[in-house]
């Protein structure tokens, strides 16, 4: 039976020993899923990685897991964290779990409404601030350096140990490392968590090759990108409604070492992915992880994979194989019903009678 991530790749957590009360609720293990629409489009091997099907609906379960083991074994009472929503979401679940106090504080008015919902519900400390995510996340860093509350933002480094698990499972299911992935980009930990996974997966000997890392950020929130901070972020995907990255120069990092890039779509073209994953792979997720699928089709569009696609060489074993391609889907659309109804005409009201049903659906 699937344990979950720390069960699973204990032997490539180092943060993890014999006494560390491991906190789970079987986190991992997501589908990695084909996708033939993507794969016939661009003539490679399109796989969707559903971080949404996590115990909470995102990717940071995988490193809430380890964050709040840490927590607890380290005898911590109370952590506390700034989130756009899915971190808060996440933190208050496995806080409630092992029986700690949780504090979050989120943008008021600015984190979608399924993801407010289960900070709640889990019972946390909720508090809205009239504010950004980056303001919220400078006044967590300094209560939690002055108070006895431990910072479970991604700043934390055992968050980034159990969200490199990402990485591993691919690798796992595919038999080596994807070509490429491409994934969103907020505060910038995951993307440095994947890179993290991948190169220690390459030195214990698991793959041979590493992937080159397409991150994306939305156009109005995009500093690295820009080369600045932006005082004011603005996108409708509110998970990655971020001006000032904690892990910035990891990202770029990981995208130089791997010879990848961060760019940018606009909220017209994350809509636009985010449609596309609902209707054509029956896949739901939210805006921001629509952003990694938008950028893939703005990469097609320019013809970066048949450009930069390795030619097959003699004495190869890869020769004529073909390109690989993962998108990290980060988050579950059900944490966002409000951009449903934003996007799509709402349903229209009939009458309780059979002919006006069939009126409509045209018999
Ligand atoms: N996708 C989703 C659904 C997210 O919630 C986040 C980040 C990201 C992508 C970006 O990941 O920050 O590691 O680059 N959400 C954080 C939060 C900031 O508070 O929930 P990142």
């Amino acid at each position: 039976m699937w344990q979950g991530i720390i069960s699973q790749y204990k032997n490539y957590l180092d943060c993890i020993n014999n006494k560390t009360p491991v906190v789970t609720i079987n986190e991992g293990n997501t589908p990695l899923v084909y996708s033939h629409n993507l794969s016939k489009l661009i003539g490679a091997e399109v796989y969707l990685k559903y971080e949404g099907l996590n115990p909470t609906g995102s990717f940071k379960d995988r490193g809430m897991t380890v964050a709040i083991s840490k927590a607890k074994e380290d005898k911590s009472k109370a952590v506390i964290c700034a989130s756009t929503g899915n971190t808060s979401a996440s933190a208050s679940a496995y806080a409630a779990k092992a029986g700690l106090k949780s504090i979050v504080l989120v943008p008021e008015g600015a984190i979608a409404l399924g993801k407010l919902s289960q900070a709640l519900i889990h019972g946390a400390i909720v508090l809205q601030v009239k504010g950004n995510f980056d303001d919220a996340l400078n006044m967590v860093r300094e209560i939690s350096s002055k108070y006895p509350i431990t910072l479970v933002n991604s700043i934390n480094p055992y968050r980034l140990e159990g969200q490199k698990t990402g990485a591993f499972e691919i690798c796992d299911c595919l038999g080596g490392a994807p070509d490429f992935q491409v994934m969103p980009v907020g505060n910038a930990g995951n993307i440095t968590a994947y890179w993290k996974g991948y190169k220690e997966y390459r030195e214990k000997g698991k793959i041979k090759v590493l992937p080159k890392m397409l991150g994306f950020q939305a156009a109005g929130a995009a500093p690295i990108v820009k080369g600045h901070i932006i005082r004011k972020p603005k996108t409708i995907a509110t998970a990655i409604r971020i001006g000032n990255p904690a892990s910035w120069r990891r990202a770029q990092e990981a995208r130089d070492e791997s010879g990848g890039l961060i760019d940018m779509v606009s909220d017209k073209e994350i809509l636009s992915a985010y449609k596309f994953l609902a209707q054509k792979e029956g896949v739901f997720v939210e805006p921001a992880s629509a952003a990694s699928v938008a950028g893939l089709f703005k990469l097609v569009k320019k013809g970066y994979f048949s450009r930069i696609r390795p030619k097959p060489s003699l004495g190869c074993p890869d020769a004529g194989r073909t390109t690989r391609i993962v998108c990290i889907l980060t988050g579950h659309g059900l944490k966002d019903p409000d951009m449903v109804l934003a996007t799509i005409k709402k349903p229209k009201v009939i009458k309780a009678d059979i002919k006006a049903v069939l009126k409509e659906i045209g018999y």
